[in-house]
């Protein structure tokens, strides 16, 4: 593997991406990572990003002792250029021009460069520049106002960009990497199916003959999870469904569908939370109440399998929220669980999350190998509340009737007009409003409902889906005719901020 040491960019992430779109594995660890620990993983080479830090600052972020020294290839990007060009003798300073966004190269060769022609765009980011290189140093690329945009030290396998090779606005930058691959002869053996075999393998070595446990949604990761878990220790595993009565038209079924070889408990919790949410129509108590809840169910199955033998809770934990969350790599075995809702301390469960090194994408493509349904693997985001979250006011068992009827109309009108996939996420809301309307020669009185679809890199920001005159016109007339309960549909095209995705 490579071994990716993190200065601060926002970038970083990307090139472990990179990577892996080349079908090599990459691990990213923070910068000031010990020796040790990086020689732990035995990579076959290293890579330091950028950062926005300036090499000749006091407490310049910098590597380990003697990282720098391993006899593997290194290449640094940017800050990490800056670094090495300083750590082998080279001059850093404040560059007299700065270079932010699209810059292009006035010349390029070197090995990082092999198989590339024509024009060279290179996005840069930078304040500070290298401005001399000792001796056996050799300036692989320039811009204008970059004398040396990169350098490399074809001996020791040294290589420095200035420039981002890992961002889009890098057109040629994956053939940058892809060279650097081919340099450190890494294994392009990335794939799916490969990372389905490896996963096996580390499961059965781990979990041997214990039994494992593991909570499903119904969403993408724990599907996947359980088909893994499935394959890799068949009837040790136990996955625990629970139904709060608040999912979608035909969900319970499909979970149950996709997971039908596995020990499936399906715990039905409707009463429960139903009763708790009655009268209940501020967002933040349904909210509330949802979690609590949830906690009470799974604690009560937790307690139960852990009586029977259970040692082990798998979650599907990806790669993105190890990071995120500063435990970072070094902390493989935590034994604790706190991630599941706030589950108590005294539950003494080993974790198993087999996807703590996996990207979305790549669980994905693991869900196809398995052949999860898709269903499932392509599935807009669900929110753990269910339906309580999109009937505004107090949930009935009436209204979630009602909204169940609608949203599965409108998902698959969205499915039957190919938009589905176009868009990041749709919901219906059934909103306390009632309005008048004629319908066959009668006045109705009944509910607005509205629609809503977005388009979204991760949720954090959206815009409305601008969703064809025609297909609105069509599922809202479909929709009136099927849910004699609703008269009026509205679209929501309001972008996220400043409203949010779901109206609760
Ligand atoms: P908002 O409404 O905050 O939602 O724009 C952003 C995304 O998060 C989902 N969401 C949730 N997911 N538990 C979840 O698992 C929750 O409590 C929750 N609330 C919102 C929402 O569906 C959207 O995809």
């Amino acid at each position: 593997m490579i071994v990716i040491l993190d200065f601060g960019s926002q970038f970083t992430r990307l090139i472990a991406r990179r990577f892996r779109e080349l079908r090599a594995f990459s691990l990213i660890l923070p910068g000031h990572a010990s020796l040790e620990e990086i020689l732990k993983l035995e990579p076959k080479a290293i890579v330091l990003s950028g950062g926005p830090s300036s090499v000749y600052d006091q407490d310049a972020p910098k590597p380990s002792d003697g990282v720098l020294e391993l006899p593997i290839p290194i290449l640094g990007i940017c800050y990490g250029m800056n670094f090495l060009a300083q750590h082998l003798g080279g001059k850093v300073e404040a560059a007299t021009v700065r270079e932010y966004g699209k810059s292009v190269l006035s010349s390029y060769n070197g090995a990082l460069f092999a198989g590339v022609d024509g024009e060279f765009i290179a996005w840069m980011s930078h304040g500070d520049g290298v401005k001399s290189l000792p001796n056996g140093c050799t300036v692989t690329c320039s811009t204008s106002d970059t004398a040396i945009a990169g350098f490399e030290v074809l001996e020791s396998k040294r290589y420095g960009i200035q420039f981002h090779p890992e961002v889009v606005h890098t057109p040629k930058g994956a053939k940058i990497l892809e060279n650097f691959l081919s340099i450190v002869g890494v294994a392009r053996d990335w794939t799916a199916e490969h990372i389905v075999e490896d996963l096996i393998t580390d499961i059965r070595a781990k979990v041997g003959s214990d039994k494992v446990m593991l909570a499903v949604s119904g969403g993408v990761d724990s599907s996947t999870l359980a088909l893994l878990l499935q394959k890799a220790i068949g009837d040790q595993l136990t996955a625990v469904f629970v139904d709060h009565g608040l999912l979608r038209l035909g969900e319970r079924e499909e979970v149950r569908t996709a997971l039908a070889n596995a020990d499936l408990r399906v715990v039905d919790a409707s009463e429960p939370f139903l009763n708790a949410l009655e009268g209940i129509s501020d967002p933040e108590q349904k909210r509330k109440i949802v979690g609590r809840e949830f906690i009470r169910v799974f604690e009560r199955e937790a307690r139960e399998l852990e009586a029977l033998g259970y040692r082990w809770l798998a979650q599907g934990t990806l790669y993105p929220d190890v990071i995120e969350s500063a435990g970072g790599i070094g902390a493989a075995n935590i034994k604790s669980h706190h991630n599941v809702g706030g589950l108590p301390e005294d539950l003494e469960f080993e974790l198993l999350e087999p996807f703590r090194l996996l990207f979305k994408d790549e669980v994905r493509e693991i869900a196809q190998v398995l052949g999860l349904p898709d269903a499932i693997r392509l599935r807009h985001p669900f929110p753990g509340p269910g339906l309580s979250i999109r009937i505004l006011g107090d949930v009935t068992r009436e209204k979630i009737d009602i909204l169940q009827r609608v949203d599965s109309i409108f998902i698959a009108g969205l499915k039957e007009w190919k938009l589905y996939d176009s868009v990041w996420q749709a919901l219906a809301v059934l909103t306390p409003v009632r309005s008048v309307g004629v319908m066959g020669d009668g006045r109705t009185y009944s509910y607005l409902v509205a629609l809503r679809a977005v388009t979204s890199i991760d949720g954090m920001t959206a815009d409305w889906a601008r969703l064809p005159f025609e297909f609105l016109e069509f599922i809202s007339t479909k929709i009136v005719n099927a849910v004699p309960e609703v008269n009026r549909v509205v679209y929501d095209i309001t972008s996220k901020p400043p409203a949010t995705i779901e109206w609760e």
